[in-house]
């Protein structure tokens, strides 16, 4: 993959503020960091007439502040709004199926001088990750939330915005062209290679494509005093359809990926998955395989940083480099 959108708004977000900042926003342009909340943004949303405004998290791809009224605003560090407004119909695609917890709502996208915001609806619940930190032994409690949150989006049926969203830093939607190869393949049938394909990658029958959230970790499912589940956010980073099996193996794999229990969690995780939804453990590895390929460099170019020394750490595994080798899973 090239270049990560997430690295890159990382990098570029202070000096792009720096143009894109209303007259008067960050006053302290040198300190502008995408990580740190910056008041004037807070001066922003009070200006257009949002009555209590407050820093409430910042992540990888913005900052978001609490406006009141139920509601948020997010401040991109590089999505445009054509992309947003495809983020929002995609949205509205989950909504409409009704899922047993929140998802989020884009009510407006916004052009700020040169930054994209966007209004969205305020969900309930604290991330998953606060929750587990704050009491160790709620892992197991915290696996249950992952588990419910994959049943509920196996669910959610893939729809034409859903084709129509690109991920990590492309331009294109991972969709686009896929009829291409179909064409091309015609002589030899592009349905015998893809057959045989499912063959070897799945034992049993390709299971009905859902949507798939791709970056399932405890940052983005908001849990209620027991854990469970009250909503689920940031879609976008990987977020497409495909084969479910393909969140349940990032999931499994990213739960606790950086704590000391990762592979134990990971292995429990993903036998459990494999029963209760019967995706082969193969399967499931082979998947990590392709997340790991495609989003090594995602967060830093130079390769510097823990993402990528886990997803290369993941392509050295024993249990994986077996499952490379098998002439069929
Ligand atoms: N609509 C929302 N309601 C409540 N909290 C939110 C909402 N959107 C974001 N947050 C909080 O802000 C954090 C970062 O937002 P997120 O959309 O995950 O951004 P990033 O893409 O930068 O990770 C989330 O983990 C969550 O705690
Ligand atoms: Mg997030």
């Amino acid at each position: 993959m090239g270049i990560g959108s997430a690295a890159r708004a990382f990098r570029i977000l202070p000096e792009a503020a720096l143009t894109a900042a209303p007259l008067g926003l960050f006053r302290e342009l040198h300190e502008v960091n995408m990580q740190s909340h910056d008041r004037n943004w807070v001066e922003y949303f009070a200006g257009v007439g949002h009555q209590v405004v407050t820093p409430l998290a910042a992540g990888m791809e913005g900052a978001v502040y609490r406006l009141g009224g139920g509601l948020i605003g997010k401040v991109w560090g590089r999505r445009g709004i054509a992309e947003l407004t495809s983020l929002q119909e995609f949205y509205d695609d989950i909504t409409a199926a009704r899922l047993p917890f929140a998802t989020p709502q884009i009510l407006d996208v916004l052009k700020v001088e040169r930054t994209s915001v966007t209004i969205e609806r305020e969900l309930p619940g604290r991330p998953l990750k606060q929750a587990v930190s704050r009491r160790p032994g709620n892992q197991l409690l915290a696996e249950d939330a992952v588990v419910e949150v994959l049943h509920a989006l196996a669910t959610v049926p893939a729809s034409a915005t859903m084709h129509r969203l690109a991920v990590l830093d492309e331009q294109q939607p991972l969709w686009n062209g896929a009829d291409l190869l179909r064409a091309a393949v015609a002589p030899v049938g592009f349905e015998y290679v893809h057959g045989r394909l499912l063959e070897l990658v799945d034992r049993q029958t390709s299971r009905p494509l859902s949507v798939v959230h791709g970056d399932l970790c405890a940052e983005n499912i908001l849990v209620d005093d027991d854990l469970r589940p009250v909503a689920l956010l940031d879609f976008g980073f990987l977020s497409t359809v495909g084969d479910p099996a393909f969140d349940a193996s990032v999931a499994a794999g990213i739960l606790d990926m950086y704590g000391p229990a990762a592979r134990e969690v990971d292995d429990r995780l993903t036998a459990r998955i494999a029963r209760e939804f019967g995706y082969p453990v193969e399967l499931l590895l082979l998947y990590r395989v392709a997340y790991s390929i495609a989003t090594a460099n995602a967060y830093a170019l130079d390769g510097d940083d823990g993402h990528f020394a886990w997803c290369a750490q993941v392509l050295q595994r024993d249990d994986i480099l077996e499952v490379l080798d098998m002439p069929a899973i």
